[in-house]
């Protein structure tokens, strides 16, 4: 392992020798006062004079490479940071598995290559935008200061991919970099590129199902784009991976701080049917029900984010050796899987069972089959406060072909645990299954901001730790 400097004073910190590499360092100060542009009108509405208790990437070493600090957000240090080189690293696999990994753009790659780094640039800009609502609404400082933290993080990941274009692709690339902050999530005319990143995020329990579900899908793309052969994206998108865990970590806790706070409440108006939804939802916390439907959706839209089941181009990208498997160097076969098969769950004679189809063309099932194993832990951890309260009720993700828009389970309708149905026994029933336009101006209800330091709302518990073991009522965000 190599480590590298990180040059923290420059108007761009970086640890890719931005310095001595004038060409590069002009096109990403061309690209700058764009990138501002659209923090200022796209970012966090309304907090952008706010001081924020962040922290900044200054360092790529395992530990300590962040520092925490009061920021104003557009102040913040947005800069491009690869993880240390690997001496000797190979391309892990697919038809040039073992030769040296590249240092350049391999030409037969390029588009392809080019295509993987747009989609993934495009999705790091688009949360900031489904997100800019929620800090007026924030139901604690602690809260407001992780969404912001998160967000700053997602432009920074837009960093990422843009240095790659700019410094790989040429005109074609720079080209790219400014379509990356042209397109809007939502936007009709010009949306993003991703379905569910055209969604809108918006109230706080939403927030919390997107990071922990749909950020989680950008750690398992992040993952296999890792596994690339062309090391600078590797080593981009292992630096990302360090970030992105404590996106997940908001995800995850604050869904259990808000399962925890409903059950908290109904053992002290000793109710114990968590089915009593109006009496529930009178004490001012959500109904596990509620959590339970919008479990469901936000599963569901995520998992359409992996694609068709059955793929070529992800087949081709695996061969090539610019994307591999999650955990690719872990796995014990040939890294080529040519005459391999994996197992995809599909409709035959209309029941659902798993087929043996060829390996090379299931990747994007078997990154998505890692994915909904990667979700069950947080979801256990929930149904530990539910169980721990004396509550019966379990929190489920929905069977894989539930509420699907892409790929094998499009056309079809299927309850949450698996039952194929006729589309009329399903509609009749979505409303028990998915958000009804009732839960979510109930939730929407709930979002009023909470900006006393040490407070919380009452739909939501205090995390059992601060950031940086900052006690409650540490003030995590100045206000202007
Ligand atoms: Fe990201
Ligand atoms: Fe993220």
């Amino acid at each position: 392992m190599t480590t590298e400097f990180v040059d923290y004073d420059a108007l761009i910190p970086n640890n890719v020798g931005l310095a001595d590499d004038a060409k590069l360092r002009r096109a990403l100060e061309e690209w700058h006062p764009g990138y501002i542009d659209w923090w200022m009108s796209m970012g966090p509405d309304g907090f952008q004079m706010a001081d924020v208790f962040l922290r900044t990437a200054i360092s790529v070493e395992k530990d300590g490479w962040a520092k925490f600090d009061y920021v104003k957000m557009p102040d913040y240090r947005w800069g491009i940071l690869l993880a240390p080189a690997v001496e000797g690293r190979t391309i892990p696999c697919g038809e040039h598995v073992g030769e040296p990994a590249w240092q350049q753009v391999p030409g037969e790659y390029r588009s392809m290559l080019r295509r993987l780094i747009v989609i993934q640039g495009d999705t790091e800009p688009a949360s900031v935008e489904q997100q800019r609502y929620l800090g007026s609404v924030s139901p604690s400082l602690y809260d407001m200061r992780n969404l912001f933290q998160v967000n700053v993080e997602e432009g920074r990941h837009l960093w990422a991919m843009v240095y790659l274009l700019q410094k790989y692709f040429g005109r074609d690339g720079r080209e790219e970099a400014h379509q990356l902050l042209q397109r809007q999530s939502g936007s009709d005319e010009r949306p993003r590129m991703l379905g569910a990143f055209n969604e809108e995020t918006p109230d706080w329990l939403s927030f919390f199902m997107f990071t922990y579900f749909t950020d989680r899908d950008g750690k398992m793309q992040l993952e296999a784009l890792a596994q690339s052969g062309f090391d600078p994206l590797s080593r981009t998108t292992r630096f990302m991976l360090a970030e992105e865990a404590h996106h997940m970590f908001v995800g995850y806790t604050g869904v259990q701080r808000v399962v925890q706070r409903t059950c908290e409440a109904m053992n002290e108006a000793r109710i114990e049917d968590p089915y009593e939804t109006d009496a529930i939802r009178a004490l001012g916390v959500i109904d596990l029900p509620t959590i339970q439907r919008k479990t469901n959706l936000h599963f569901s839209l995520t998992l359409d984010l992996f694609g068709s089941e059955e793929s070529t181009n992800a087949a081709n990208f695996f061969n090539a050796g610019i994307k591999g498997r999650y955990h690719e160097a872990r796995l014990e076969d040939d890294h080529r899987i040519l005459s391999d098969t994996y197992p995809v769950m599909k409709l035959v004679d209309g029941v659902l069972r798993p087929v043996e189809v060829p390996a090379l063309n299931a990747l994007n099932a078997r990154l998505r089959d890692d994915f909904i194993g990667d979700c069950t832990g947080g979801v256990t951890r929930w149904n530990k406060v539910i169980s721990g309260a004396g509550i019966e009720f379990e929190i489920r993700l929905p069977h894989v072909a539930f509420n699907r828009s892409i790929g094998e389970f499009s056309e079809i309708a299927v309850s949450p645990v698996g039952e194929v149905l006729a589309q009329d026994a399903w509609a009749t029933q979505r409303d028990s299954w998915l958000p009804t336009p009732e839960d979510r101006s109930f939730i929407e209800g709930l979002m009023k901001p909470e900006f006393r330091r040490g407070h919380f709302a009452g739909w939501i518990a205090p995390p059992t730790r601060g950031i940086q073991n900052k006690p409650d009522d540490f003030l995590y965000v100045k206000l202007p």
